[in-house]
């Protein structure tokens, strides 16, 4: 490993309602993530990212926020969280946790404030209030979209409109304001004091909007994940929060760092994040959103290496998160999951595993219409089902209630198929997905020549084949129909299915990825 610990690192999300649950309560908390350090430690990452556990009402899952300086009761105290934190550092793993400055609860005391200090008051100047437009003001003050649906606007009981991005439950702040900016410094300082390795900041292409809040002209612009200009979102203003947050990270020893939620239109404007006096990561929506298609991945690979390297950041790699549906069942079963994951993990640079994804969890589709949390299901009139099929708990064990995530039942259903998919279950086979995670993160560990660097040497390979080099080491990945046979560039390390070798010779299965390496 570089001295940048952050470089190559392999960062593992924790979300943490669905992790480990210590109480029976069926939602997951921080003693229970504790539970299973060793797990992780075990697995080979370097470092756990934990999604919001503030306290909150829930409205979005933690992403509102109605104390920054408080755990929520449902996932524990403060003394939980700085346990967990000195106790994944004797493990050997970093602590990222998750920051939600774009907006906060509309329970957090400075909103509730706002609506009872009235128009005009500097209470309400923390947050966007205007007056509505048309005949009595009834009409929202402009046309901006919820990334959830409906407008992104909501009336107060006076009359007046506030502005929400997201759920009428998330209104977002003003960052206009010098009072909002010493808040979060002082909350980054709080956490880095607890011990924290860093902060995945939430919307962070979102805090600045537009002078005047113009018009964005057509509807249906906002979706999660989208790549469009928009007034609210990339606005150049964004980065001087960054060049102030760098200065209180770097005030700290150890490298602690800034990781940033950002969906931008292009990897070049990504990497603008991520200047030298900015944050460290971006998040690389573009490789996540790309499909299974070899031509596809190689321009976003390019691309995302590219951009990088003016700015000299790490480009990161992520398949899965909380937001997206699980790569199983988006590239289309577990053979292509498989194969994914090891042309992630072979890539020059960070990458992000999302709780689950080694045990090859797919998406689940048939959840109950009458269990299902994420705030998109109402917010589009019941035609978006949301994020909760990527979001049920984590099977640990092949029976118990909950298969092992706790004594009791979990927040949301687990198909009787996980049993089988259990971290018990896969644990010791040498076909699973598991164990497949375990060997490629010892072997990135081990072999020089895999994470660290920000380059790929392209060889020439078939139509719908990738082939790259890093050395002395080779990743081949065939996303084509047929079985390709290819010149054995060194012996195999591993490999995500059957390959053979024949001769100087390497046969790849259609969706399958190998790794070899020369002496
Ligand atoms: C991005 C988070 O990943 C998502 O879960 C959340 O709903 C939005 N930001 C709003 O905070």
């Amino acid at each position: 490993m570089t001295q940048d610990w952050w470089r190559e690192a392999v960062i593992y999300q924790v979300y943490v309602r669905s992790f480990a649950d210590s109480d029976g309560d069926g939602v997951g908390d921080l003693p229970g993530i504790r539970s299973r350090l060793p797990y992780l430690a075990d697995l080979g990452v370097d470092a756990v990212w934990i999604t919001p556990f503030y306290a909150s009402p829930m409205a979005d899952g933690g992403y509102d926020v109605a104390d920054y300086r408080a755990v929520d009761p449902s996932f524990g105290d403060l003394e939980d969280a700085r346990l967990l934190i000195g106790d994944a550092h004797a493990h050997g793993l970093r602590v990222i946790v998750d920051l939600v400055p774009n907006h906060t609860s509309d329970r957090h005391e400075w909103f509730r404030h706002a609506l009872a200090a009235g128009p005009g008051s500097p209470e309400r100047a923390r947050y966007h209030f205007r007056d509505g437009r048309g005949e009595g003001g009834d009409l929202p003050p402009n046309d901006w979209e919820s990334v959830f649906g409906g407008p992104a606007w909501s009336r107060t009981a006076d009359g007046q409109w506030y502005l929400h991005l997201f759920a009428p439950e998330q209104p977002d702040l003003n960052w206009d304001q010098p009072e909002v900016r010493e808040e979060f410094l002082d909350v980054l300082r709080f956490w880095l004091d607890l011990g924290v390795d860093g902060f995945r900041i939430d919307v962070a292409h979102g805090m600045v909007k537009a002078d005047g809040l113009p018009d964005v002209g057509t509807p249906g612009h906002l979706r999660m994940l989208g790549t469009d200009t928009l007034p609210f979102f990339d606005q150049d203003g964004v980065h001087e929060i960054y060049r102030d947050w760098r200065k209180v990270l770097d005030s700290y020893p150890g490298q602690r760092i800034g990781v940033a939620e950002a969906w931008t239109p292009s990897p070049e404007r990504t990497a603008r994040y991520l200047r030298a006096d900015e944050l460290h990561q971006a998040f690389n929506f573009h490789y996540l959103t790309a499909g299974w298609d070899a031509a596809e991945l190689r321009r976003v690979i390019d691309d995302s290496l590219a951009a990088m390297a003016p700015v000299a950041a790490p480009t990161t790699w992520v398949l899965s998160n909380h937001d997206v549906r699980r790569h199983v069942t988006r590239y289309g079963g577990v053979a292509r999951a498989r194969a994914a994951a090891l042309l992630m993990l072979a890539l020059p640079g960070s990458a992000y595993v999302y709780q689950g994804e080694e045990l090859g969890l797919p998406e689940v589709l048939d959840l109950p219409e009458d269990v299902l949390q994420d705030p998109v299901w109402e917010r589009s009139g019941h035609t978006d089902r949301g994020r909760d099929g990527c979001r049920v708990p984590i099977p640990w064990t092949p029976d118990g209630p909950s298969f092992g995530f706790g004594d009791g039942g979990s927040w949301l259903p687990q198909p009787a198929g996980w049993a089988s998919l259990s971290v018990g279950a896969q644990q010791g086979d040498p076909d699973s997905v598991l164990e497949l995670y375990r060997r490629a993160l010892r072997v990135r560990r081990e072999h020089p020549d895999l994470g660290a660097g920000s380059e790929v040497e392209w060889l020439a390979a078939p139509e719908g084949v990738l082939s790259f080099r890093r050395n002395g080491f080779t990743c081949v990945v065939n996303l084509g129909p047929a079985v390709v046979r290819l010149p054995r560039d060194g012996e195999v390390l591993l490999s995500s299915g059957g390959v053979a070798t024949e001769d100087a010779d390497v046969l790849v299965p259609p969706d399958t990825t190998v790794w070899l390496s020369r002496p």
